[in-house]
């Protein structure tokens, strides 16, 4: 035990160490994502609200792109953490997401808003959503557990 301490960096316990302490490796990788989203967080332009969103989306080939929110002083154009990521995502030519963290420092755990439910199920499917906060609850779903019957292309 020790020694694993010493091999993985500082030893401090972080949710994702203790995932995979367990032996529960998509839980770690999710936890490591969770990681990634709270450091896109602090670059939220919130001037307005003052609720600082980040996210962390992910391939299943394992590529990781964030995005944060951006309000703006109309406040209609504000986008969301969520839809920041998959915008620069599929910008960059990427695709085949498996899972999207989200990391907000709220009372209660942030879900994707309902337009974000929306741009999620188009472009990544019932993917995996991850949510967490600063103090390191999380809460594991799935993006049809919050968006059930789905509008998509096959209505059309
Ligand atoms: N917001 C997000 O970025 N993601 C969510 O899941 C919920 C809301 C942002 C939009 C706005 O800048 C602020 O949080 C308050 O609604």
């Amino acid at each position: 035990m020790q020694g694993a301490r010493e091999r993985s960096g500082t030893g401090a316990s972080t949710p994702a160490r203790e995932a995979s302490r367990r032996g529960d490796p998509e839980r770690a990788a999710l936890e490591d994502l969770a990681g990634f989203a709270r450091k896109a967080r602090r670059r939220a332009h919130a001037p307005y609200s003052g609720f600082r969103v980040g996210a962390a989306l992910r391939t299943r080939r394992g590529e990781i792109v964030t995005g944060c929110n951006v309000e703006n002083a109309s406040f209609g154009l504000t986008l969301c953490a969520e839809r920041v990521a998959v915008f620069k995502a599929v910008s960059e030519g990427l695709s085949d997401f498996d899972a999207v963290a989200v990391a907000a420092d709220s009372r209660r755990l942030t879900p994707p808003c309902g337009s974000c439910r929306q741009i999620l199920w188009e472009f990544c499917g019932d993917l995996w959503i991850h949510l967490t906060d600063l103090r390191g609850r999380s809460q594991t779903l799935r993006l049809s557990q919050l968006l059930p019957l789905p509008f998509d292309a096959r209505n059309l």
